[in-house]
């Protein structure tokens, strides 16, 4: 996650320009075609760490990535650490309330070292296990599992999330690349084994590549479809059931840039098969902290209309929200749950609309459409952030309690995936006051507060 000033803002008009010729015009309708819909939740800070989610893995040094953060410990010692967290952050119990809440999918963070490991680079692995594990978990709940590549070598960010903040060293070295096909490669061919039953549907060949402002050192664009070009090669060739979409990032151009991309063709009048592009959606950040309510809402109109066209007659390539959260106007409070005022009910109401406006806005409504669906940033964290927490939203009920059924949705959502602003806008309020107490989950990130959460989930999910 994190938006890059540039970037961000570059998207935001682009998504202007393309939606500023369409003006779709439609009738209020609930929204009712949810077959194939992807919806899916990250599961953020697991297998890359990152500080924000688990302040109390960085706690005891002074570091701010998986990098310095081993770098700082040693490998014995960091080694330790990160398995107590691969084993306790995520458990079968965390699928089982991803299921109960009308999840269908997970996206799942890897850094390359979990595969690809120097001598001297600082990084620690032994995630792979907890990967596999963490796809028979799915396999078994009925989840379909995009695996997303967030940390290459060198960086392809330079933030936090890629496993190493600095400069994007990524295309300065052909190693980093090298290296980063290699890991796709075994990816690829470790989960199209017919023992995981065809569950990872997708892999991601790079999180957000920060592309450079043309500069002699940049990661330019060529080189990203360079890299696009030959991994997708790869990934076709060990996958000859054609079970695995390639998914790529929109590097932050939006997806009506990738309009009939295929990167195995020079040119093309339409977009590959087994293609999907992964666009992020935040209102937090620089460039973006400013925007009102009702900019925030028109914005997500915006991109509705743009993905809810056919990618039969607008070229763009099936797209997903790879990323989104409620957060707006700034980035998390990494070090505290302070920032969660359970008994605010304006923002509890606020959060609810914001949240059935963005999955109205990311799903399909309709076969052929541009948008298949989207994964919630994240399903939780160390203190659950209200605005970056699903599962805290489902239990503090501004996120529906069961995803999949739109009839218990507020909001009356138009043809055009847009809420009806005229309706349900004015008269939802959240309720009054919130079961689940708030402030720091105990033990290994909260089992103890969380527990009776939990269990409700599973009952309620062994009504349906
Ligand atoms: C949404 O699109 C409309 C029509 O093109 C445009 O006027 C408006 O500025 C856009 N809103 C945002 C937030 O980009
Ligand atoms: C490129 O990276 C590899 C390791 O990934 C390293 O061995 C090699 O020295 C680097 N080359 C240059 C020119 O930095
Ligand atoms: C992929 O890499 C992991 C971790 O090194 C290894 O355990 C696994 O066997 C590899 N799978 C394939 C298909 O190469
Ligand atoms: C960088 O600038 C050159 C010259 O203006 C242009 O041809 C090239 O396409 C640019 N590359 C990127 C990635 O923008
Ligand atoms: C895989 O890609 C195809 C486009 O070829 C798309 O129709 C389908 O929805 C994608 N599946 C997933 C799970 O992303
Ligand atoms: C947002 O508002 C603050 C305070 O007025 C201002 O300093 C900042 O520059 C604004 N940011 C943007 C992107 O407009
Ligand atoms: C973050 O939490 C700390 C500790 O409770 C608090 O002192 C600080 O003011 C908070 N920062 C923000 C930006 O809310
Ligand atoms: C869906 O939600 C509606 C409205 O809350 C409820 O009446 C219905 O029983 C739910 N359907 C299922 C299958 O849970
Ligand atoms: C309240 O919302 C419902 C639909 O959600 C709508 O039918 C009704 O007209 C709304 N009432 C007012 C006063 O806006």
């Amino acid at each position: 996650m994190r938006h890059h000033h540039g970037t961000a803002a570059l998207l935001l008009s682009l998504i202007t320009t393309v939606t500023g010729v369409l003006g779709a015009h439609s009738l209020a309708t609930r929204q009712s075609y949810t077959s194939d819909v992807v919806r899916g939740v990250n599961l953020g800070g697991w297998l890359v760490s990152e500080e924000w989610i688990t302040p109390s893995l960085y706690s005891s040094t002074g570091t701010s990535d998986e990098w310095h953060l081993c770098n700082e410990l040693g490998k014995n010692k960091c080694s330790q650490k990160l398995k107590t967290h691969w084993k306790s952050f995520f458990t079968r119990n965390d699928f089982v309330d991803i299921q109960a809440a009308g999840l269908n999918a997970v996206r799942i963070p890897l850094g390359y070292w979990a595969v690809d490991r120097r001598v001297w680079e600082p990084y620690v692995n032994g995630q792979y296990p907890y990967l596999i594990q963490a796809v028979q978990w799915a396999k078994e709940l009925g989840l379909s599992v995009l695996i997303d590549l967030h940390g290459a070598p060198g960086s392809q960010n330079g933030q936090d999330n890629s496993g190493l903040i600095g400069p994007v060293r990524f295309p300065s070295n052909s190693s980093n690349a090298a290296r980063s096909l290699y890991v796709l490669n075994n990816l690829t061919e470790e989960f199209s084994k017919g023992i995981y039953g065809g569950v990872v549907t997708g892999i991601e060949l790079l999180n957000e590549p920060r592309l450079g402002d043309n500069s002699t050192d940049d990661f330019s664009m060529d080189e990203l479809k360079l890299f696009y070009t030959d991994a997708t090669k790869g990934i076709r060739a060990a996958n000859d059931a054609d079970t695995i979409n390639v998914t790529i990032h929109d590097a932050f151009y939006g997806p009506a840039y990738w309009a009939d991309y295929d990167p195995l063709k020079s040119t093309s009048s339409a977009p590959a098969d087994l293609l999907t592009v992964d666009t992020h959606q935040y209102y937090a950040f620089d460039g973006l902290e400013n925007l009102s309510h009702s900019e925030i809402l028109d914005d997500v109109c915006n991109i509705s209309k743009l993905l809810k066209q056919q990618t039969s007659s607008t070229g763009i390539p099936y797209t997903l929200v790879g990323e989104f959260s409620l957060e707006t106007g700034n980035a998390p409070n990494t070090t505290s749950s302070s920032q969660n005022n359970e008994d605010d009910q304006v923002r509890r109401t606020w959060f609810r609309l914001l949240f059935e406006a963005q999955i109205a806005a990311y799903s399909p409504n309709a076969p052929g459409q541009s948008s298949i669906g989207w994964f919630f940033w994240t399903w939780k964290t160390e203190y659950d952030i209200d605005t970056w927490s699903y599962r805290r939203g489902v239990a503090h009920q501004y996120i529906p309690s069961d995803v999949s059924n739109a009839s218990s949705f507020v909001y009356t959502v138009l043809d055009n995936g847009c809420i009806d602003m005229s309706t349900g806008h004015d008269n939802y309020t959240a309720p009054a006051h919130v079961a689940a107490a708030g402030g720091r989950a105990g033990g290994a990130y909260g089992a103890t507060v969380w527990l009776p959460v939990m269990v409700l989930l599973v009952l309620a999910g062994c009504v349906f």
